[in-house]
């Protein structure tokens, strides 16, 4: 929290647009560190919060009508959807991401995700 509390507001003072959280470990556990408090860092920046990890559409629902978080990004859900707009504003459902693609340096699992029909 100390260094993070640096940083947020030394961020802020810059007068960025947003501030990018990947809450808990990447596209792991959302678990933090003991004494860890979201709420505090965001609190430090006058700018929007984006929040990140593990996100399905309820939670970042959730975290948006309770002021928790300004926007929520996704990341695995937008590889596998390449309409996971259109997917979340329908309440449909998502194609589930395939790890074994992941990194994987060519087309396959980056563009061959099928979209919603019609
Ligand atoms: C294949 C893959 C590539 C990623 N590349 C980046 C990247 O270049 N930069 C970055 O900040 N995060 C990257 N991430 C992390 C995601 O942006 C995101 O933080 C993570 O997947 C957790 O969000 P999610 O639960 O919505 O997937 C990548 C994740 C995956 C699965």
């Amino acid at each position: 929290m100390a260094l993070f509390s640096h940083v947020v507001k030394g961020l802020d003072q810059r007068g960025l647009a947003f501030l990018h959280v990947i809450e808990g470990q990447t596209g792991g556990t959302r678990d933090l560190p003991e004494g860890c408090d979201l709420g505090v860092l965001r609190s430090l920046f006058r700018g929007a919060y984006i929040a990140n990890n593990g996100y399905d559409r309820d939670s970042a629902i959730a975290a948006v009508e309770s002021g928790r978080a300004d926007l929520v990004a996704f990341g695995r859900a937008f590889i596998a959807n390449p309409d996971l707009v259109a997917r979340l504003r329908q309440d449909a459902p998502l194609n589930a991401p395939d790890k074994t693609t992941f990194y994987g340096g060519g087309a396959e699992g980056y563009t061959d995700y099928p979209a919603l029909a019609g």
